[in-house]
């Protein structure tokens, strides 16, 4: 047996896991913030749901599915995105019979099988937001903001947000006529995924990463030509209020999501600095999933934050690597003599219990060990349970940080702990 994870996945080991516990308490705060509540659902479902959400021409459903069989012969589908469970959620327990609209978040694991990369996993990690029942442009800016603020509080500023609209079911229908015409002349120079493309789903030769397909339809007429007047309105709205909210955006009118369900604001936030995977977030409105899943005609929008890559991002901002040091041991409690071992347990106990992080050794090292264990857990303050001073009441606090010490009396301990922290 091999004992390495499988292919495409990634252990997260401390302390590196510190970064994401911080970077999950801001997306959670945010979302909190802006008055969402989080929902979480099952990491697999019926393979339809993905199918019929996520589009059957996406390379997700073509290519990227970890779909499996149970025992009872059902077809199964690890999850590849969040919003397609969001919605059945949605509609399974009548959510949309109550307030509206339902803003939701959520976060965890999602399964791609694709090429893994430098940002790119079979196992991917997402954060994301969906809000259904409102068809207000406010609303889609609002979803913008939310991440934008993300970002800000992370202290991310060089990021590019990408925005289009890619219209609605009836200009992406004359838009997608136009295409065909500008694509059936040039149909030979595109790849062989493409020319399937243009029969089932010519949008989608817009998003191929092929160079000869990009070059072969440059100049194409874009979707933003094509808006009709409400979608071209519903745009003109969003693009003011981000305008007014000063949130910089770059209007990309080739801008296609890898998802069929979008309709109307669509957008990606890139970092350029992180490489080739350079997508941290992306979504945008689909007025038409909730209906196609089997549920009412309710519009929705959301986004989703890839975490590999947030984190990613996070390393190239300066002070990186302080990141998530407050969950770092603060007092280390050396003991002298293993006599002491129980009081040393109480007197933990009291340090704790006044929300000081802190540990103790447990393996018996001698003094000198215990000072090099607490170095390298990177305590900031050592506590000295020893026998000279225990007889006189007191214990000795030493600050790892200024390489000062001093006796204090047992009973003040934790007061001069904090304020050696504070
Ligand atoms: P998506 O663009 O497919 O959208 O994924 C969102 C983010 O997940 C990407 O921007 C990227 O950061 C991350 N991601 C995707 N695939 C991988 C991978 N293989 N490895 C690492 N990170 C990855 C969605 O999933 C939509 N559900 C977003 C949405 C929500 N739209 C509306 N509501």
């Amino acid at each position: 047996m091999e004992l390495k994870a499988p292919r495409g996945t990634y252990d997260v080991l401390p302390p590196e896991t510190a970064k994401w516990q911080y970077v999950e308490g801001v997306l959670r705060d945010t979302a909190r913030l802006f008055g969402y509540s989080e929902v979480r659902t099952p990491i697999f479902e019926h393979t339809e749901l993905f199918e019929r959400g996520v589009g059957d021409t996406t390379d997700i459903v073509t290519k990227e599915m970890y779909t499996f069989e149970d025992k009872a012969n059902r077809s199964l589908t690890l999850r590849p995105e969040g919003t397609a469970s969001c919605v059945r959620a949605l509609i399974e327990h009548s959510v949309y019979g109550g307030i509206m609209p339902v803003k939701w978040y959520y976060g965890g694991p999602m399964f791609r099988y694709d090429r893994p990369q430098a940002g790119r996993y079979r196992q991917f990690c997402q954060f994301g937001v969906e809000v259904f029942g409102s068809h207000s442009p406010f609303v889609d800016a609002e979803v913008i903001m939310l991440l934008v603020e993300v970002l800000q509080r992370l202290g991310l500023d060089g990021y590019e947000l990408h925005l289009n609209s890619v219209g609605c079911p009836k200009c992406r229908e004359i838009h997608r006529q136009k295409l065909v015409e500008h694509m059936v002349p040039v149909k030979e120079r595109l790849c062989h995924d493409c020319q399937t493309r243009l029969v089932k789903n010519p949008l989608r030769v817009i998003d191929c990463k092929v160079r000869a397909c990009q070059e072969a339809i440059a100049g194409f007429p874009t979707m933003y030509d094509n808006l009709c007047e409400t979608c071209h309105n519903h745009y003109a709205q969003v693009k003011t209020v981000l305008g007014d909210n000063a949130i910089a955006f770059i209007q990309d009118h080739n801008l296609v999501r890898g998802l069929d369900y979008y309709t109307n604001t669509a957008f990606e936030i890139h970092i350029p600095q992180i490489g080739a995977q350079s997508a941290i977030g992306g979504g945008g409105r689909y007025n038409g999933l909730i209906q196609a899943i089997g549920g009412p005609d309710l519009p929705g929008i959301g986004f989703a934050i890839g975490m590999e890559r947030l984190l990613l991002a996070l390393e190239t901002r300066p002070g990186a690597q302080r990141v998530g040091e407050e969950g770092r041991l603060q007092v280390f409690l050396a003991v002298q003599d293993e006599k002491y071992s129980a009081l040393a347990m109480r007197l933990l106990d009291r340090i704790r219990r006044t929300g000081i992080i802190s540990d103790r050794d447990y393996n018996q090292r001698s003094m000198k060990a215990q000072m090099k264990y607490a170095d390298k857990l990177g305590a900031r303050i050592v506590v000295v349970l020893g026998e000279a001073e225990l007889a006189r009441g007191t214990l000795v606090v030493r600050d790892m940080l200024s390489r000062e010490q001093q006796e204090v009396p047992t009973e003040s301990l934790t007061a001069v702990l904090k304020d050696l922290l504070a």
